[in-house]
């Protein structure tokens, strides 16, 4: 039996960060908590900027049907790595708009400018009653209200190698997430 952080820890050990995109994976136990979440939850999800976690699926089902978007070429041996910048949100293929029920999203800035083109880009993707998990700082927590309707949650992540302590938003009672990380001191 493969313990809940293993592949987690697996990705982050050989997955150098890249200060240029701003990589900053979450903490193996952080990465195997959303991966809880999102194997509750999802039938098939677009993992925006969020690769440590797509990477550490353990659902074999859920990993065949979803899809990590984002500018690093280095997983383009991956058939479900699209390669992505989000600053042409418009360019995700069509055959992928609406297609679905989960978007975890973790963008390379904090600014409105850029929240503006993930929102577009997870509006696009996201089928009816589609499931939102996004992390940011607590500050932009009227901004992402406006713009995708979600709130924040008492389980926030640890980013090891991150100056501030984000929060994870979702627009969807969250359950799990109802509980405080015992990695993060609050
Ligand atoms: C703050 S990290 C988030 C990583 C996440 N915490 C994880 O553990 O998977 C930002 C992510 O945005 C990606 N990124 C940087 N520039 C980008 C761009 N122009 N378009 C799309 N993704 C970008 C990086 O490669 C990185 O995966």
């Amino acid at each position: 039996m493969v313990d809940g952080e293993a592949l987690g820890r697996a990705f982050v050990q050989r997955t150098p960060e890249k200060w240029e995109l701003n990589q900053y994976w979450y903490s193996a136990a952080t990465i195997a908590a959303i991966v809880k979440e999102v194997e509750e939850r999802a039938t098939k999800a677009a993992f925006l900027s969020t690769p440590s976690v797509y990477f550490s699926l353990k659902d074999l089902q859920l990993r065949k049907c979803s899809f990590v978007f984002d500018v690093d070429a280095q997983w383009s041996r991956s058939p479900n790595y699209v390669k992505w910048d989000f600053n042409k949100p418009k360019e995700i293929p069509e055959a992928f708009h609406h297609s679905f029920d989960f978007v975890v999203i973790d963008p390379p800035f904090i600014t409105s400018e850029v929240w503006t083109k993930y929102a577009e880009a997870a509006r696009l993707l996201l089928a009816e009653n589609g499931k939102i998990l996004l992390s940011t700082i607590m500050e932009n927590s009227q901004l992402l209200e406006r713009m995708l309707d979600v709130k924040p949650q008492v389980f926030q992540p640890c980013i090891p190698h991150l100056v501030y302590q984000y929060v994870f938003f979702t627009n969807y009672d969250a359950t799990n997430l109802g509980v405080p990380n015992p990695e993060v001191e609050q």
